[in-house]
């Protein structure tokens, strides 16, 4: 079966594209890794994407007149790389409406909370807040407004008493870095398929889509 051709817009560390790529390395991996495209140029993800032989390309989103010309300067890269399907990750621009509808059920984000809970930035600050004693992250499909989307996969992780916003995104972090690729994963399997505004999954991957990881 072909391999799904996945593009991954970051704009720093770039963890989570790593753990992307790391994951895509396994032959038996149903999707290959196209580019990787920053809109900063100090991202550091382009350094490990350059290292691993992956097309790292820089699109300053400053030197666009306009977001549709930066966005277009963006598909047109990933289109360059014949790229069909886009992983952003921690990518720190809002994309338009249009960006969206040109990738339309072709578009997925990572967010550092289980959805619909949390949208926006601060997730951990204002789940320690909360005192809420589970968090998570979630892959979703992009759609027009912020952080909303048909789900594909969730984990939850336990917060602590003690936490810091610090401590608490470092333990998320080493969940999304095994839900990313599984819902990648999950999709270029076609075991993963937007339906209307949520996801149908597959039964015999129902299982893996919802994880709990614990603390220790
Ligand atoms: C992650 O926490 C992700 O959930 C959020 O931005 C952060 C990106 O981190 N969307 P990295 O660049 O992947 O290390």
């Amino acid at each position: 079966m072909d391999k799904l051709k996945v593009g991954i817009l970051i704009s720093g560390r770039g963890s989570n594209m790593a753990a992307l790529v790391e994951a895509a390395g396994d032959p038996a991996f149903p999707a290959e890794i196209r580019c990787v495209l920053s809109n900063r140029p100090d991202a550091k993800g382009l350094e490990f994407a350059r290292e691993r032989g992956i097309p790292a390309i820089l699109v300053d989103h400053k030197a666009h007149a306009t977001k549709a010309e930066f966005e277009a300067a963006v598909t047109e890269a990933l289109l360059a790389h014949e790229v069909d399907f886009v992983c952003l990750a921690g990518f720190m621009r809002i994309v338009s409406p249009a960006f969206i509808e040109r990738w339309h059920n072709r578009l997925i984000n990572i967010h550092p909370s289980l959805l619909p809970s949390y949208k926006g930035l601060h997730t951990h600050e204002r789940a320690l807040a909360d005192g809420v004693k589970l968090t998570g992250c979630t892959v979703h499909f992009v759609r027009a407004e912020m952080d909303v989307g048909p789900i594909v996969a969730q984990a939850a992780v336990p917060v602590i008493s003690g936490d810091t916003p610090d401590s608490l995104a470092a333990r998320l972090l080493t969940a999304e870095h095994r839900l990313y690729p599984l819902a990648l994963r999950l999709i270029a399997e076609g075991k993963a398929k937007v339906n209307g505004e949520t996801v149908d999954i597959a039964p015999d991957a129902v299982d893996e889509t919802a994880r709990f990881f614990s603390a220790r």
